[in-house]
């Protein structure tokens, strides 16, 4: 095969993954294909996509052609002092022909994948004019590097993903826009029924009592509703920067606790608290909102007279975890993998507590933004423990 074929076929593989972007293959599969297909025609050994996390303002795997999805999850690379920051940074390609050579490089990342990297190419992915993160192309098998073609090659690869990225987001947003108006819908149709009965001359007092206070509930619903989904979308869109700064934990907590106090009250509820002297590198308005939505769900979800004790410890160093345990219903095995999902109530909870079931997914979001995480574990009929990591000021 000569040079000139073998380019060619390059093309002609490369103009197979943009007809495959208009199909419906599943996002995944398409950035799978788009990583394999970097390893072949460019003679690497490995191929990834790092995806810029607007939070946290770090670069993270989206897809590497030699690791599996678990395994590159918690693998995060900063901005400053990387090569692939700093294409993000430039919005540029870069070859590095020898990595050992780079004082940017960022060996972190080679030693959680148990990889040696040599050399690489790496291109911009680019939206709307906006640079949403990498796609690398990582040991140039041969002698010879990487040659302008690559680089050639490699950007019409990245501009091939960029899209699929972008499709992907928006059939989210369009999928979440579907859900809210499907939520709007009961209540509203609650509403309309009210006000033809209320309209009625012969309801009783009693009867247009009834009527009133399902209105409020019901309004109240819609009230709930529209602030989750605001919050949901904000966190989502990337457009609300979190303030970061000094936040006590006693502050925080004790702040939160006083606010769901007459609920607590209400179904004889002790909460009880167990913290360290720690100072939080956080947004404490946000953070109160996964703390408040904990602690309500703690009670909400609770029989009378039932325990929630809030505690806290030191996690990896840098991190601090903080725990909101209770004695409610629990949750059973099978429930646990989408509790954190938009919309997602467990079905028997259903008519023992009213909720729009974003609560939780709201707090990942804010938790994620911090650059932490959230997790829960759980007995039915025992009670549950929410965990959530956030950053400690040094
Ligand atoms: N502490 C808890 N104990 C038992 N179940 C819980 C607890 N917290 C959350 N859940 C379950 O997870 C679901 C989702 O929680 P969330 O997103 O906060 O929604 P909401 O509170 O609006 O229902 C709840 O509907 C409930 O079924
Ligand atoms: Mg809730």
């Amino acid at each position: 095969v000569t040079q000139v074929e073998q380019t060619l076929e390059n093309y002609r593989r490369i103009l197979e993954i943009s007809k495959q972007l208009n199909s419906n293959l599943e996002y995944r599969t398409l950035l799978h294909q788009i990583v394999t297909i970097v390893v072949e025609i460019l003679n690497v050994e490995a191929s990834s996509i790092m995806l810029l996390d607007p939070g946290s303002g770090e670069l993270r795997f989206e897809i590497a052609s030699n690791m599996k999805a678990h395994e590159t999850e918690n693998i995060a690379v900063p901005l400053e002092k990387s090569i692939a920051g700093w294409i993000v940074t430039h919005g540029e390609p870069r070859v590095i022909k020898d990595v050992a050579q780079e004082p940017i490089h960022f060996r972190q990342v080679d030693k959680e994948m148990h990889f040696k990297t040599r050399n690489l190419l790496g291109v911009p992915l680019i939206t709307h004019d906006k640079v949403i993160g990498v796609l690398q192309a990582v040991n140039k098998r041969g002698e010879n590097g990487f040659t302008s073609e690559d680089i050639n090659q490699l950007t019409i690869l990245a501009s091939q993903a960029a899209v699929a990225i972008e499709n992907a987001r928006l059939f989210q947003q369009s999928d979440f826009i579907a859900e809210i108006v499907h939520e709007l819908r009961t209540p509203l149709a609650a509403l309309k029924a009210s006000t033809s009965l209320l309209r009625r001359d012969d309801l009783d007092a009693e009867r247009r009592n009834q009527v009133l206070r399902l209105v409020d509930e019901e309004t109240d619903r819609l009230i709930a509703l529209s602030t989750d989904f605001l919050d949901l979308a904000r966190l989502e869109s990337g457009r609300i920067g979190l303030v970061f700064g000094k936040v006590s934990l006693e502050e925080l907590v004790s702040d939160c606790v006083a606010i769901v106090q007459p609920q607590s009250d209400a179904k004889d509820i002790s909460i009880t608290l167990d913290l360290p002297e720690i100072v939080i590198n956080g947004d404490k308005t946000k953070l109160k909102q996964v703390l408040l939505n904990l602690l309500t769900n703690a009670i909400k979800y609770n029989r009378h007279q039932g325990r929630i004790h809030i505690s806290a410890a030191s996690h990896d160093g840098d991190m601090v975890r903080i725990e909101v345990s209770d004695s409610g219903y629990g949750i059973s095995s099978e429930h646990l993998p989408s509790l954190f999902r938009k919309f997602y109530r467990v079905p028997e909870h259903q008519n023992r507590a009213s909720g729009t079931g974003l609560g939780l997914a709201i707090s990942k979001s804010i938790v994620e933004l911090h650059g932490g995480a959230i997790w829960v574990h759980s007995i039915a009929e025992k009670g549950s423990i929410f965990s959530f990591t956030v950053p400690v000021f040094s």
